[in-house]
């Protein structure tokens, strides 16, 4: 989704605004701009497509040390230049960064319309410097809030005023923004990698607290317009974990990374006295539902989470995925927990949902990678995941380290409510504390035989991946990796239920992944395997007993013995490389796929 930055300080704002774009580039964009302020009054310059073209059209210019900049990702009106930020004011005086979406700019429009203002764009945003034009009284707190008053619906605002020297101004309502406090400089930011290479010290807002930014402070007032002080946040994040390391794509790096990131999740929370939910305040024993709502990867999480922790706490699970929970008119009790997952925390519907499970009365823990994001702040308890900054698109450690979490929630509850015996419980936690070696050799080993996979795989057109159980949710995991960064069409069934319409689909060389590794279930799903290969279908076997399925396939995937509840991250592991390596074949863009997001800010 869009990203902002702002600068202000003593160095020319041009080439830090532009840096600041590149690293917020993984969010997704078609078109980027900047604003630069001078005793001249504020240039805008701007350009649709990638980062490179407006790099093209600034060149050293616009000069001057305030400004700031934006990747817009469009949702009102076509990604080109008319309707990149930043946007102007009608007299140029004011030029606006925006993330969000007004939600009643239509009205707003028809308001300034009637009132003499044209605009120049199809975008909500554009009303914002009008309104700010036409409330201007030489007071520019008091012309934010007026504006303010007027907007309904989200918003990060950046928001640059010719003739106030080195300052400028943020806001924001349901949607990200932090403030990077320097020695002589600030910034805004979308996220903190934008600018870690300045600071690690950030202010992050409240929602519609106004900061008034300038070289050598920030003072941010409250609602009622009362300055405030604001907590200084120093973000554990290095530059360095934003760069590539000689990976070719932040992709593969972060694949590589998730041993590590799920060793940092589980480590300390596993302990010689039992499992240690930092400070979350459970009680299995009172709970008598678990609801988990969450979109894309982080909902495939859930649904994994949903098997284990019916199966060993003996609780019923309902998984939504978040977009559709609060209009489904969702039962919910203060004896139901409600898990929100997101790797941002930041997603709008999943906030959402969370705000609708909290007005239900249900008590909300939030499973979040990013530390103090909205859906952290928001949920009454917080269990983070500790993967480090995310940078692909595509998530990978984010999922995989989100899945630890659920394990461990799992087992916790199961424990609170004696559903599971000593012998299965130390089973599982031996497991655990394992998996990070384990998955670390996995993912060396399997790394050569995805690429002969891709290698043999990619010209497909369609892919199906089938799966019972926890294989089905990781199936859907699977496909929604290959589908985003391929752009192959993928699908995930439950294997049982390809017969029932989907396998008229089926023909000579489709291609189906097959994951079968639930003791329980794996002659069934064989049998689902033996329908479609009798139909012409490839199809790639995913085992952790490869010999049982090896018969019945072309290739098979051997994943190493563990306890057979943790395999979906073994195959989330192996299906990331193939996709991987797929996409690389193909050649689309990896890390910033088409159309796609990293953090989706808007409903
Ligand atoms: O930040 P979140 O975990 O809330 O994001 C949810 C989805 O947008 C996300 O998991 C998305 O599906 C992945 N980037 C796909 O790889």
């Amino acid at each position: 989704m869009c990203g902002i930055v702002g600068y202000t300080g003593k160095q020319q704002a041009t080439p830090i605004l532009l840096d600041g774009l590149s690293r917020l580039e993984y969010r997704g964009y078609d078109s980027s701009g900047i604003a630069v302020g001078s005793g001249n009054g504020i240039e805008v310059v701007k350009a649709k497509g990638r980062l490179a073209e407006l790099y093209k059209r600034t060149g050293d210019r616009p000069e001057g040390t305030v400004g700031i900049g934006h990747t817009r990702w469009a949702t009102h009106g076509a990604p080109d230049d008319a309707n990149a930020h930043p946007h102007y004011s009608q007299d140029r005086t004011f030029a606006v960064v925006h993330n969000g979406i007004i939600e009643n700019y239509l009205e707003l429009r028809a308001f300034l319309s009637e009132r003499g203002f044209t605009f120049l764009s199809e975008t909500d945003t554009e009303i914002v410097p009008m309104l700010l034009e036409y409330y201007y009284n030489g007071n520019m707190l008091e012309t934010i809030i007026k504006t303010r008053n007027k907007l309904k619906g989200s918003y990060a605002l950046g928001i640059l005023h010719a003739g106030d020297g080195g300052a400028f101004y943020a806001l924001r309502k349901d949607s990200p923004l932090v403030i990077g406090l320097g020695e002589g400089e600030n910034f805004i930011a979308s996220d903190m990698p934008a600018v870690l290479t300045h600071t690690r010290r950030f202010i992050i807002p409240d929602e519609k607290e106004i900061a008034v930014i300038t070289p050598n402070g920030v003072t941010v007032y409250n609602r009622n317009q009362e300055e405030i002080e604001k907590e200084i946040f120093v973000s554990d994040m290095s530059a360095a974990d934003a760069e590539k390391d000689g990976f070719a794509h932040f992709m593969l790096k972060e694949i590589y990374e998730q041993p590590g990131a799920v060793k940092k999740t589980i480590h300390d929370r596993i302990t010689p006295d039992g499992i240690r939910l930092d400070r979350v305040r459970l009680n299995g024993a009172e709970i008598d539902k678990v609801c988990i709502a969450a979109c894309g990867s982080a909902y495939h999480a859930g649904e994994v989470g949903k098997y284990f922790i019916e199966k060993y706490a003996r609780l019923p699970v309902e998984t939504d995925l978040a977009s559709e929970f609060r209009y489904r008119d969702p039962i919910l009790s203060k004896n139901c927990l409600t898990v929100i997952v997101s790797q941002s925390g930041e997603t709008a519907d999943s906030l959402a949902a969370l705000r609708e499970a909290k007005r239900r009365g249900s008590r909300v823990l939030a499973i979040v990678n990013v530390v103090d994001s909205s859906i952290a702040r928001e949920a009454d308890d917080v269990l983070y995941t500790r993967a480090g900054p995310e940078i692909a698109v595509a998530t990978t450690k984010g999922y995989t380290t989100q899945l630890a979490v659920l394990y461990l929630l799992g087992l916790q509850l199961a424990k609170d409510r004696g559903t599971v015996s000593d012998r299965e419980y130390d089973a599982l936690l031996g497991a655990l504390k394992t998996l990070p070696e384990q998955l670390n050799r996995f993912i060396d080993d399997v790394n050569a035989q995805a690429q002969y996979l891709a290698g043999k795989y990619y010209p497909a057109s369609d892919a199906y991946f089938i799966g019972r159980g926890c294989d089905w949710s990781a199936a859907l995991e699977g496909a929604l990796k290959l589908k985003e960064i391929s752009y192959i069409h993928a699908e995930a069934y439950a294997a049982g239920e390809l017969k029932h319409g989907t396998i008229s689909l089926i023909e000579k060389n489709s291609l189906v992944l097959g994951i079968a590794t639930q003791n329980d279930l794996r002659e069934k799903t064989l049998s689902n395997i033996k329908e479609v290969r009798s139909r012409g279908a490839a199809v790639i076997g995913i085992s952790d007993n490869p010999a049982s399925i090896a018969a019945e396939c072309d290739d098979v995937i051997a994943l190493p013995e563990t306890h057979a509840a943790l395999t979906p991250v073994f195959t989330a592991a192996a299906l990331q490389l193939f996709a991987y390596y797929v996409a690389a074949a193909r050649g689309g863009d990896i890390d910033k796929p088409r159309n796609l997001a990293k953090s989706v800010t808007v409903e």
